[in-house]
């Protein structure tokens, strides 16, 4: 059920049209009054099954499981390109504090299946930020949806365009979704690319 005062959306992924390497997700919503995004994901997570995927705005309580999920994500999946000591200047970005201040002031959603969050995504003035799906479910279309979810969320807001600053690990997947490379950035806490897609 969209939240009153919400944005209904459905996302439709077909795993055929994945196989054939067609990456559109089809996004249909209807708007209702106000600011909050709620949506659905459709993925096939196994052969023939389609799968509901709730994505919503996270609330406070939620901030000690994204705080984990991105921890443990970034522990397992982007250790080969960053090393130990970036990885911990990252942790600190993302505790369960720091996690909590962004809900509050900022756009923070999460995606979840069978009621657990498996993953999230922030957005504020213009950028998308903190993209983690937990490594489980990655290569299943999810960070996909979300990229698509928060895309419709600054066209809401009358955004010309999506800006971004890509991990090493994600560079090659936003590549794919449209974004370009503008610079290469570097930071305490390891290298980025900043990225930019125009939005229709
Ligand atoms: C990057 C990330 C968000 C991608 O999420 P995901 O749900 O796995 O992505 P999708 O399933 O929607 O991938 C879509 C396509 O992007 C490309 N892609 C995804 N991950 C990729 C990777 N690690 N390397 C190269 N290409 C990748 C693939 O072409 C993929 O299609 P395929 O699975 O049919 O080959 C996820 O791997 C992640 O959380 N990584 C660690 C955290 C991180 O670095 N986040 C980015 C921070 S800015």
């Amino acid at each position: 059920m969209p939240a009153p005062g919400g944005f209904a959306a459905l996302y439709m992924l077909s795993r055929k049209a994945r196989r054939a390497g067609i990456h559109a997700t089809a996004r249909l919503g209807s708007r209702f009054r106000g600011n909050d995004d709620w949506g659905f994901a459709f993925s096939a997570l196994s052969d023939g099954c389609m799968f509901a995927i709730p994505i919503r705005p996270a609330i406070d309580s939620d901030a000690k499981v994204i705080a984990a999920l991105i921890q443990r994500t970034l522990r397992v999946s982007n250790a080969a390109d960053y090393s130990v000591a970036e990885i911990s200047r990252l942790f600190a970005s993302f505790s369960a504090g720091g996690m909590l201040e962004r809900i509050q002031r900022q756009d923070v959603f999460v995606a979840e299946i069978d009621g657990e969050i498996v993953a999230t995504v922030g957005y504020a003035g213009g950028e998308l930020w903190a993209l983690f799906v937990v490594p489980e479910r990655q290569r299943l279309g999810l960070g996909s949806m979300l990229v698509a979810h928060i895309e419709a969320h600054a066209r809401q807001r009358g955004d010309a365009q999506l800006a971004l600053s890509a991990s090493l690990t994600g560079v090659e997947f936003y590549e794919r979704l449209g974004y370009h490379r503008i610079r290469a950035l570097t930071h305490r806490s390891g290298a980025t690319y900043a990225m930019v897609k125009a939005l229709d």
